[in-house]
């Protein structure tokens, strides 16, 4: 038995595959290099829900254009409750109030996630949130409503190439909890909740943001290699860095940081992530020699959605704007089975004195 159950398997899913030693994500039948830059968020998202949500195939940019109006509808008036808190904890109060029984769950449950990533980043700056537009692309429509001004169509793309390198990833911890909920019966809203909280964790999808006070903390391409080997000396864990599955670079970080190649005026960022990256690597091997830690998702996450203006504690409701797709697509493959997750644990405490 291992404690954090390494290579047990604990579902059979049709929806998507990590292979951690080729470095390969497959996604719904497709490599993730043949979506993430060339189909839109919706369309990924009618390819994961194909068979599990009725309709998702024949509008998924209109289903999703619609559900961010029901949201915003029923989201819109918790706004002064945002105030004060961080973003991702306001997100897990926004999605916690929609009911599992309702209508187009699924199409709900993902065009809330957009509304209340947008909502909550501004509510915890005490501004109001900004209405949806249906007719928008997701993407557009989520960038557009987080920062109230004009998206370009290169934001959006970059954006929309980030939410579907993110919309499902195996068993991950926080699809695992999903799963884990879904298998009650407890509703597909409850098990995207639950998904969210097991997301924000920092070795979780709460990686991102200090990816970017690490990036702040260097400063310098001629101090990173000292300061992330101080970092290691003192027992810290460096971000953006190492994983349980994949045992060679994460394919979704060579998708981003295309990405923000693609993103004009951000050359000198890039060098300097490159650099960085290279002397984590280097210092990773020097300190942990045979344990085959490499560059992460959360290290260009980081570099992209900071290029695109975004607020660093709005980067982990980002995430799980684009993997409650994934989350609602395992609740439903999970609900289905009708069996009840339900492992066992060994006992290691005390027992009661037997009686004379
Ligand atoms: N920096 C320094 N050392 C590390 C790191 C790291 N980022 N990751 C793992 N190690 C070391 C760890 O200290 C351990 O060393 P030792 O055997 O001497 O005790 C060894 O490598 C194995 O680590 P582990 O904790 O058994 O590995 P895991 O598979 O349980 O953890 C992880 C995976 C992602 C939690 C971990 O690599 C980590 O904490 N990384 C930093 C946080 C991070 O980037 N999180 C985002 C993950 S990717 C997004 C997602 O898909 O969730």
């Amino acid at each position: 038995m291992t404690i954090g159950l390494d290579d047990v398997v604990a579902a059979e899913t049709s929806l998507s595959h990590v292979d951690g030693e080729a470095g390969r994500l497959i996604i719904a039948g497709h490599d993730l290099e043949e979506l993430a830059g060339h189909a839109s968020f919706e369309d990924v998202v009618a390819l994961l829900w194909d068979g599990l949500v009725p309709d998702a195939a024949a509008d998924p940019k209109a289903l999703l254009g619609e559900a961010r109006q029901r949201a915003f509808a029923r989201l819109a008036p918790l706004a002064p409750q945002l105030a004060g808190l961080a973003p991702v904890e306001g997100m897990r109060l926004l999605l916690a109030s929609l009911p599992d029984a309702e209508r187009d769950h699924a199409a709900l449950a993902l065009g809330a996630a957009g509304v209340a990533a947008a909502m909550s980043v501004r509510g915890a700056r005490g501004l109001a949130p900004v209405a949806p537009d249906a007719s928008a692309g997701h993407a557009a429509d989520v960038l557009r409503m987080m920062r109230d001004a004009p998206v370009s169509a290169e934001e959006a793309r970059a954006l929309d190439t980030y939410l579907v390198t993110v919309i499902d990833h195996g068993l991950n911890a926080s699809t695992f909890t999903a799963r884990v909920v879904a298998s009650t019966q407890a509703g597909p809203l409850s098990a995207v909740v639950a998904g969210l909280c097991a997301l924000k964790g920092p070795l979780h999808g709460g990686a991102p943001g200090p990816v970017l006070d690490m990036l702040d903390a260097i400063g310098s391409i001629d101090n990173a290699e000292a300061w992330l080997d101080d970092a290691m000396a003192k027992g810290e864990r460096l971000m953006g860095f190492g994983h349980r599955i994949y045992k060679v670079r994460d394919p979704r970080a060579d998708v981003l940081m295309a990405a923000v190649g693609k993103l004009k005026g951000k050359e000198n960022r890039i060098a300097f992530a490159e650099a960085v990256e290279a002397s984590a690597l280097k210092v990773l091997q020097r300190r942990k020699p045979g344990r085959r830690l490499d560059t992460n998702v959360e290290f260009y996450t980081a570099i992209l959605l900071d290029a695109l203006g975004i607020p660093r504690e709005g980067f982990t409701p980002l995430f799980a704007a684009g993997r409650t797709a994934g989350w609602v697509a395992h609740a439903i493959e999970q609900e289905r089975t009708g069996r009840i997750i339900r492992p066992q644990s060994r006992y290691v405490g005390a027992w009661p004195a037997e009686a004379a």
